[in-house]
């Protein structure tokens, strides 16, 4: 069966969906209301930091599978399905999510649809918004009943995100019944569901609630940890051990379970917030009223790191200068949005330190949204001076420095290990003060 399939948004989701569907063997045509990116991605060249993903796209274009375009009206011509992959940020001053992006998608696809086809939202939305999509739909498109609406969630990682939507460890389809939409979307992930990735069908209310509740979950996990580490903190005793503990309990599981400065990026933080302004709107918000807590605790893990770097330098920021290994929100990730790291060195710097950044993928980004702080082209460029270096992000490259590598440039020795990524042995062996969130 031979879909021609659109990707609605070119950002992290829709790009990488826009690349595996053609690395499938589909047509596909990506659109983007932002010209400068589709010439970038047409030209073979992605336009974020995502590890594996440029080798595919070129490949793709090459073989004549992927184009990029702006044009709604093409697409509308081109696809049978039609993938909706736009953000939905958080709106400014408010927990919910802001759902203009997903809106202006349909506002400008529903006028040209004059063919059956299937719309399937991917982007992460409050529940209840496939329902009122499919109503617009059936009320804008001119084939009217011949649109359908199905919701499609994606539970892709950045830095892996070629890997997830290759090979997801489930398919979730939410469609109404007595439609095709379930038939179309079995069509297009045949490749997927063939090796026997489970497949789950729901109706479009509980498939917008698996994205959400999923990462609700994983930000609780997060957070729970982080929260017995401030009881460790205190009890002086070792997060990093207990956690090892717990994870060897099957219906614990050690994944997401390590402490440190706590979650950030596009997805977590936001998607909690979205998910407790809707359950209020619901009128279900008790429901949700641990997420607040989980929020709270995961901020409250960024205040802990600038009071324990302010400590580590004697009480002020005055004079003292911070390196900053890592901006990113996360490692193999250039993202920022949310960044636990960019929060922590400008609440610093706000302090009065002199803040000195390094990242392997984030230079651009932080330097464009966080223009007072400095930046440094290396690891030990950010060191050299520093009172304090402030290990944030796990890249690799910061895991594996030999210690020997900043002894001599910094002014003193003493490291927060933010992530709880690096052996203390190691460092405190090499004459460094070697401190830790969760940590004696
Ligand atoms: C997340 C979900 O994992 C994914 O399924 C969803 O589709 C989008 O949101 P992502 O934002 O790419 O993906 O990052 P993820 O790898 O989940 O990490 C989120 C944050 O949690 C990072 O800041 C990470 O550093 C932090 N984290 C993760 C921890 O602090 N501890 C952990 O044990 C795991």
């Amino acid at each position: 069966m031979s879909h021609r399939l659109t990707v609605f948004g070119t950002g992290y989701l829709g790009a990488t969906h826009a690349v595996c569907m053609a690395e499938l063997g589909y047509d596909v045509l990506g659109v983007d209301v932002d010209a400068a990116k589709v010439a970038t991605l047409a030209g073979g060249e992605v336009p974020f930091y995502e590890p594996g993903l440029e080798p595919l796209l070129r490949k793709n274009v090459d073989a004549g599978r992927l184009r990029f375009t702006t044009s709604y009206a093409e697409a509308a011509a081109f696809g049978d399905v039609h993938f909706v992959c736009v953000g939905t940020p958080q709106k400014a001053g408010e927990y919910a999510a802001d759902m203009t992006f997903v809106d202006s998608v349909v506002t400008g696809l529903a006028p040209h649809l004059t063919r059956e086809c299937v719309v399937v939202g991917k982007s992460t939305v409050p529940v209840g918004t496939a329902a009122r999509l499919a109503a617009r739909l059936a009320a804008e498109a001119p084939a009217g009943a011949g649109v359908e609406l199905a919701w499609n969630p994606e539970f892709l990682r950045e830095g892996f995100a070629v890997e997830d939507t290759l090979r997801p460890d489930r398919l979730v389809f939410g469609v109404r019944d007595g439609g095709r939409a379930e038939r179309v979307l079995r069509e297009v992930f045949a490749p997927l569901i063939e090796v026997g990735t489970p497949v789950v069908v729901t109706d479009l209310p509980t498939a917008e609630l698996v994205k959400v509740s999923a990462n609700a979950f994983l930000a609780t996990k997060i957070s729970f940890i982080n929260a017995m580490a401030e009881v460790c903190e205190v009890a002086h005793a070792d997060v990093k051990k207990l956690s090892e503990a717990l994870s060897y309990d099957t219906r614990i599981g050690g994944r997401f379970l390590h402490a440190g400065l706590g979650f950030g990026g596009g997805c977590l933080p936001k998607d909690i917030r979205a998910f407790m302004a809707r359950a209020g709107e619901l009128g279900v918000d008790q429901a949700l009223s641990f997420l607040r807590e989980v929020d709270a605790i995961n901020q409250r893990r960024r205040a802990r790191m600038v009071d324990l770097a302010r400590e580590l330098v004697g009480g002020s920021f005055h004079e003292m200068r911070i390196a900053v290994l890592g901006a990113a929100f996360k490692p193999n990730s250039d993202d920022i949005r949310d960044s636990p790291s960019l929060d922590v060195s400008s609440t610093i710097h706000r302090s009065g330190g002199t803040v000195t950044v390094y990242d392997p993928a984030a230079m651009d980004n932080a330097r464009r949204l966080h223009p007072e702080l400095r930046y440094a082209d290396s690891a030990v460029e950010a060191a050299t001076g520093a009172d304090v270096v402030l290990h944030l992000t796990e890249w690799r490259e910061f895991r594996d420095m030999d210690p020997a590598a900043i002894s001599g440039v910094v002014r003193e020795r003493r490291i927060v290990d933010g992530r709880n990524a690096l052996d203390p042995a190691r460092w405190r062996d090499a004459g460094w003060t070697y401190r830790a969130l969760g940590r004696p």
